[in-house]
């Protein structure tokens, strides 16, 4: 499948990494690809990944993954071209953190009665945006691995088949069946979640090595 990730920072090279590795053609957009910025990440982890304009890889995917970071979420919507999404799966990585005091842990920016997950559905009224991978840190969005435990994902959005392509593309990443909470405004719940993962993440040393699980009986 032809898989667009939106975003260089840890999030969209991981990914990328992980879906080229699943043998998918990935292309990953930044703002200048002529910089040389990821040279070194595309000869190394990134090797086969082919890198672009935002708006190059917006068009080259039939499932686009949105992984920036929420101040400058809308400007690269807008340099990506929002009739490069129409129609297609977006898997929407992003928190909206506000980070104020510098020092301080970030915020949200968003809440309650809204969420970047519904924000970036509104920028994108013809795509089939899924919040998903927004509670986990990067360094275990692929092949998560507890002690043998696999974490759960629990996703959200307003279109049953883009939610089910969700599901498909993080079972090949190495995860579980995802848990659907049904709408895009679930966001308002998924988004906290992540502020959940931050603070034990600062309050146990910046390791980064925990995830949720969702337990049944
Ligand atoms: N980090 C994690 O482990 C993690 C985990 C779960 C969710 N998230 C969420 O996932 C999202 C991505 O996080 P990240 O840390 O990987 O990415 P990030 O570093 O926050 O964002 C990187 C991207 O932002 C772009 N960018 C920077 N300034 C810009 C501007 N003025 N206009 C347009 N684009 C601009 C960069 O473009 P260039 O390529 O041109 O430099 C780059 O592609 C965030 O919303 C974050 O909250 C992160």
């Amino acid at each position: 499948m032809n898989i667009s990730i939106i975003g260089t920072g840890d999030v969209g090279k991981v990914l990328a990494a992980g879906f080229k590795a699943a043998s998918h053609d990935v292309m990953i957009g930044t703002r200048d690809p002529a910089s040389g910025k990821l040279a070194d990440w595309l000869a190394g982890a990134g090797k086969g990944v082919r890198a672009g304009t935002f708006s190059q890889a917006a068009a080259h995917g039939e499932v686009i993954v949105f992984a920036i970071g929420w101040a400058h979420a809308k400007e690269a919507i807008d340099l990506a071209g929002p009739a490069n999404f129409k129609g297609k799966a977006v898997l929407d990585t992003s928190n909206p953190l506000g980070f104020e005091q510098q020092g301080q842990p970030p915020v949200l920016v968003l809440g309650h009665t809204d969420s970047a997950g519904e924000q970036v559905q509104r920028w994108l009224p013809e795509a089939r945006v899924v919040k998903w991978f927004n509670i986990v840190g990067n360094q275990h969005m692929v092949n998560p691995d507890f002690g043998g435990e696999k974490p759960d994902m629990f996703i959200c959005g307003n279109d049953a088949a883009a939610k089910g392509t969700a599901d498909e593309l993080a079972r090949e990443l190495g995860w579980p069946p995802v848990v659907d909470l049904g709408d895009i405004s679930k966001a308002r719940y998924l988004e906290p979640m992540a502020m959940v993962w931050i603070t034990h993440l600062i309050n146990s040393g910046f390791n980064g090595n925990h995830a949720f699980k969702l337990l049944r009986k």
